[in-house]
């Protein structure tokens, strides 16, 4: 009986999801799109593409109903981790964690459980994923909302999680676009971007979220060479829809939209959220019908916006028993599971001296640090979690959501010690004064330090969005050396958005290990306790590099009203490396428990020299998506206790390529090897990923040459080389 009534909701389960998307279906959802728009007035066209204004409605973004096709008011609501303002659902962690995994099962799965939870409140459009920032600028106060630096590695994570999303039933929206990398100035700033930084970095992305079929984009803020980003021709009719074949539609960001014409002529398809936060201002509606009857604006371009809306609406089956609107809904199920799996898998273990970690059952732990504990005003005590107080487990703004519980280090902690018959004894202070008493006769004393950031409505403790500074907040540095003095088996532990400077940490004596605990969400407690303990062993690694010094990133807030993007494609490791700086940890580095050892690398490629070519699919030319090389390595666990390994792939193109990065992430695979056991990681290259971006042909080229491949724990721990030619 039971194991009958668990088929029956595991098919029921299977049945409400929508299959893989393919050509097909984008075909059938726009002859669905095309017999509805013929019955709609064009007020309706008007209605379906306009926001019915701030506030107006039940999620942060709304159309209204149109009766004559039984369309229904459309609910858009943030965001990328979550149901923001929702109090029956899951806070997963935020994109830089699911990237910090390096995990697709994992970062797949979450996408699962954030589309099945937005179509259980009966969102229809959820706000992410983000892939702009994409985070050049390491002080960058959204880039914990993406997934991380890398353009390969945000685009896998960004298709993944896509993919995930709209399998559940809810169309999922990139953003934003694009080259919206600050907060100072977000609204005003051009970002004058050259064309194959453009292909090559910040596009990359959003050809992944294009190819997997993402029903929708949000244009951004910021204007891009000049032009805003909602009204840039070549942003949105040149590169989305014409170069990437992009058959869905763009949505302004929130008060993105400038005029009435310009972003109706140049491909925007909806705004939002249809008026400005006072309500007034409204540039499409009544405006865009004035547009239409004086022809500045043609009825063809409106069809079209409208035919985008409903084309998104049928591809995944919205129009059929789509749950009502309750962004209340309870509907977490076990997702806590992912949450603390992503939490814990993401965890980066820097450094781990005279093997004190994993703990050993020690007898008496001393907890340091405001972040060891909830804040006492309550997890979700700050609108939009904007405060740094107590323990964090994401950064503030538009991207945050209500935790449903919150299990901070000391909790968790405090539940592991007493099992062991072990005390923990607390200082949940950043004051110096009173630590050595607690520290100094532990076996052990951990100290939680953070550094924070968020969307730029919001300032916590000077920071307007953007970081000030790459330091721990809260004068960590002083804690930590106040906390090592008085115990030599010092474990710092760091909650952060991103990068932070370690060096003063680094040359205290004392510290023993620090753990890059990242952005945990609710289950921040428990997957460091996972960690601490040795219940996991760490298997994630840096999805961007921490710097000796912040001014070694060579790129930081612009504070004029023009980003000139001259750091080109030398961003993070690609600068790093073609500057010949060393940083303190590389992208992709992190330790584990155990080891691994690499051998036997196979390299075999069918690659020709040349341009692209092909028709266009959703991503761009369709041979740009096929695998033309395949490298393969051995690896294993050579080590006493249980781990995953991050087998990653660098590509080095021709030498005589115009300048390029040295190095560049082309392929990664997570290992999961009990010791002594050996598996293969497969490394699929695309010809994109051997290709670049020839600006005067405006194609993407696989220069002729040798390749050099390079195989290894890290961007800067390389153990196998090979080599391909085209
Ligand atoms: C502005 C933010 O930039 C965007 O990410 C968000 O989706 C909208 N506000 C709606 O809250």
């Amino acid at each position: 009986m039971t194991t009958l009534r668990t088929f029956a909701l595991l098919a029921a389960t299977v049945l409400a999801r929508v299959e893989a998307i393919e050509a097909a279906d984008w075909d059938a959802a726009q002859s669905s799109a095309e017999a509805a728009l013929a019955k709609m007035s064009q007020q309706d066209k008007v209605n379906i593409v306009t926001g019915v204004g701030w506030d107006k409605g039940p999620c942060v973004g709304n159309t209204p109903a149109i009766s004559s096709i039984n369309y229904p008011q459309l609910c858009l609501q943030d965001g990328p981790l979550g149901i923001r303002f929702g109090t029956g659902s899951t806070a997963f962690t935020p994109g830089v964690q699911a990237a910090s995994t390096w995990d697709t099962e994992l970062i797949r799965q979450r996408g699962e459980f954030l589309g099945e939870e937005a179509k259980g409140c009966g969102i229809h459009v959820m706000l992410g994923p983000v892939a702009g920032a994409l985070g050049k600028i390491p002080h960058g106060g959204r880039n914990w909302e993406g997934f991380g630096v890398d353009p390969y590695l945000a685009g896998i994570a960004m298709a993944e999680t896509i993919e995930g999303m709209q399998s559940a039933g809810v169309q999922a929206c990139a953003k934003h676009y694009i080259v919206n990398e600050q907060e100072l100035n977000r609204e005003t700033i051009s970002s004058d971007v050259d064309d194959r930084t453009m292909h090559e970095l910040y596009l990359w992305p959003f050809a992944d979220a294009v190819h997997a079929n993402v029903a929708s984009v949000m244009c951004s803020y910021n204007k891009i060479n000049g032009s805003w980003a909602c009204e840039n021709d070549h942003a949105q009719n040149g590169l989305l829809k014409k170069e990437l074949g992009f058959k869905g539609f763009v949505v302004s960001d929130w008060n993105a939209q400038h005029t009435t014409d310009g972003s109706a002529n140049n491909g925007m398809d909806m705004t939002m959220p249809g008026s400005d936060y006072n309500g007034n201002n409204v540039l499409w509606g009544p405006q865009l019908t004035s547009a239409i009857n004086s022809n500045r604006v043609s009825g063809e371009r409106v069809d079209d916006m409208a035919k985008r809306i409903l084309t998104t609406w049928y591809l995944l089956g919205q129009d059929a028993g789509y749950p009502a609107i309750n962004i209340d809904a309870s509907v977490q199920g076990n997702h806590k599971e992912n949450v603390r799996a992503v939490a814990r898998d993401g965890i980066v273990l820097l450094k781990n001296d005279e093997g004190v970690l994993p703990l050993q059952k020690p007898g008496k732990i001393a907890l340091v640090g405001s972040a060891a504990v909830v804040n006492p005003d309550g997890a979700n005590a700050c609108v939009d979690k904007g405060c740094n107080t107590g323990a964090l487990g994401m950064g503030w703004g538009s991207g945050s959501v209500n935790y449903p519980y919150f299990v901070s280090p000391h909790d968790a902690l405090k539940a592991r010690a007493e099992a062991d018959g072990a005390t923990v004894s607390l200082h949940s202070s950043d004051q110096t004064n009173g630590v050595a008493g607690v520290a100094s006769d532990a076996d052990v004393a951990i100290v939680v330090i953070t550094a924070n950031s968020g969307e730029g409505y919001i300032t916590v403790e000077d920071h307007a969005g953007d970081r000030n500074h790459l330091d721990p907040w809260h004068n960590g540095n002083e804690l930590v050396k106040a906390v090592a003095a008085a115990n030599k088996n010092t474990i710092v532990v760091v909650h952060s958005t991103g990068p932070i400077i370690l060096e003063e940490i680094l040359a205290t004596e004392g510290v023993k290990a620090i753990v890059w605990a990242g952005l945990p969400s609710q289950e921040n407690g428990n997957a460091l306790v996972d960690i601490l303990y040795g219940l996991a062993s760490p298997s994630g690694k840096l999805v961007y590099s921490i710097a000796k010094s912040a001014e070694d990133y060579g790129t930081s807030v612009v504070s004029g009203g023009e980003d000139d993007f001259s750091e080109g494609l030398f961003v993070d490791y690609r600068h790093f490396d073609n500057a010949d700086i060393e940083p303190r940890y590389e992208f992709g580095f992190g330790l584990s428990y155990t080891e691994f050892t690499y051998e036997e690398l196979s390299v075999t490629s069918t690659v020709t020299a040349g341009p692209a070519s092909g028709e266009t699919i959703p991503g761009g030319a369709a041979d740009l998506w096929e695998t033309v090389a395949t490298v393969t390595a051995s690896v294993t666990n050579s080590g006493e206790v249980e781990g995953a390994e991050v087998a990653q792939l660098y590509i080095t193109l021709p030498a005589d390529t115009p300048s390029t990065p040295p190095k560049q992430l082309r392929g990664f695979a997570k290992l999961k090897l009990e010791p002594g056991a050996s598996g293969v990681a497969t490394f699929n290259l695309r010809r994109r990923d051997l290709s670049y971006w020839d600006a005067s042909a405006a194609q993407w080229v696989v220069p002729a040459g040798e390749f050099t491949v390079s195989v290894g724990a890290s961007s800067r721990d390389v153990r196998l080389t090979g080599s391909l030619t085209a």
